[in-house]
């Protein structure tokens, strides 16, 4: 299921392209402006005063580039960075090492921060807070703890869910940014500028046609660039026309929108199955196969952002608009879409 070409998920054949296609300096990360203007003055005032960049929190759904933003930072501040995840941090222990293993000034970058283990959190307290590292020696009564100091850092955290986060965890970064679906120009800059760098000719409405339909996400505007030229090299003349990209992402299933089939499932389960809704996330989960976390985290958000369905304390709805695009008469009271009240958390 998460291998289809509209997950803004990482799947593993985008490994090798991300490395290529991922920008390195602020100047290079196309959209997500408010974001960028707040962090270029932080950076600026933080080298000017040689001092670590305050840590800083990324959330958003997948795709949307915070482990590419994580990087741009360390390019901009001169240092380092130190990648790992959430998950990967199975001990207290094994946070302390990579802590006191760093140079100072250096960025550690934790993704899946909503995953970290209890015991880890509570040493990367002190850690964020006054760059101390608690150390129990011993045990029972005789046991004492010695502090030791660390290198001076910047953490940065990466995660989908902000809900998620401990509250403490939530109150050491010093700035939070909420990346947001990028626009329609935004997109557009991003495909142009992959498609340059993997050498893909494609002309102006090819590249709207990919825009369009990345689901606001540049991660899949760059998946659905890699299979659009497949496409063009195999059925056509190696040339993406506009033409040629609606044949393939018809051939893919993906509609004019950026929702395949799976999508279509989800509000085809609310409409049909359940007239409309309220529906538990859990069963919408369940028609389709996946996990509720998936359902959250994955197909989601964007459905929420277009305004397809609406989250209510008893579940999910199909909005008006939702009816309209399967073209299907909408049930009388059908919620009008209220973005407003839609902002992703
Ligand atoms: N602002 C951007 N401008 C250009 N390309 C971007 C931008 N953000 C993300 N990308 C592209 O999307 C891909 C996925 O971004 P990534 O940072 O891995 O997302 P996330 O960590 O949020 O899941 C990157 O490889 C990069 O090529
Ligand atoms: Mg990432």
């Amino acid at each position: 299921m998460n291998d289809r070409a509209i997950s803004g998920g990482h799947q593993e054949e985008d490994s090798a392209f991300e490395a290529s296609l991922r920008p390195k300096r602020l100047a290079e990360y196309i959209g997500q402006d408010r974001v960028k203007e707040t962090l270029r003055i932080a950076i600026t005032a933080a080298a000017a005063r040689k001092e670590p960049l305050d840590h800083v929190l990324l959330y958003g759904p997948p795709g949307l580039g915070k482990t590419t933003l994580a990087g741009v930072i360390a390019t901009e501040m001169g240092v380092s960075i130190r990648i790992t995840s959430g998950p990967a941090i199975e001990r207290a222990g094994d946070l302390a090492a990579i802590l006191t293993s760093l140079q100072p000034d250096d960025i550690l970058f934790i993704d899946e921060v909503h995953r970290l283990a209890r015991p880890v959190e509570e040493v990367l307290y002190p850690a964020m807070e006054d760059f101390a590292l608690d150390i129990v020696l011993g045990k029972g009564p005789a046991a004492r703890s010695v502090r030791l100091t660390l290198p001076p850092f910047t953490l940065i955290g990466a995660t989908t869910r902000y809900a998620l986060l401990a509250p403490p965890l939530r109150d050491r970064f010093g700035s939070v940014f909420r990346l947001d679906f990028y626009d329609e120009e935004a997109l557009v800059a991003i495909v142009r500028r992959s498609a340059a760098i993997m050498g893909v000719g494609i002309d102006d409405e090819g590249i709207r046609e990919l825009a369009r339909r990345a689901r606001g996400t540049p991660r899949i505007a760059n998946r659905l660039l890699r299979r659009v030229r497949d496409y063009a090299q195999v059925m056509a003349d190696g040339h993406v026309s506009g033409k040629v990209a609606r044949q393939a992402l018809g051939q893919l299933e993906v509609d004019d929108i950026g929702l395949d089939d799976i999508d279509h499932k989800v509000l085809r389960t609310i409409i049909e199955k359940f007239d409309g809704g309220p529906v538990g996330l859990d069963t919408i989960a369940a028609s389709i196969s996946e996990d509720a976390d998936t359902v959250m985290d994955v197909y989601e958000p964007y459905l929420l952002q277009m305004g397809f369905i609406q989250r209510t304390p008893r579940g999910r709805i199909a909005t008006a608009r939702a009816y309209a695009h399967l073209g299907l008469e909408p049930r009388p009271d059908a919620a009008e879409e209220d973005p407003q009240g839609q902002l992703w958390r």
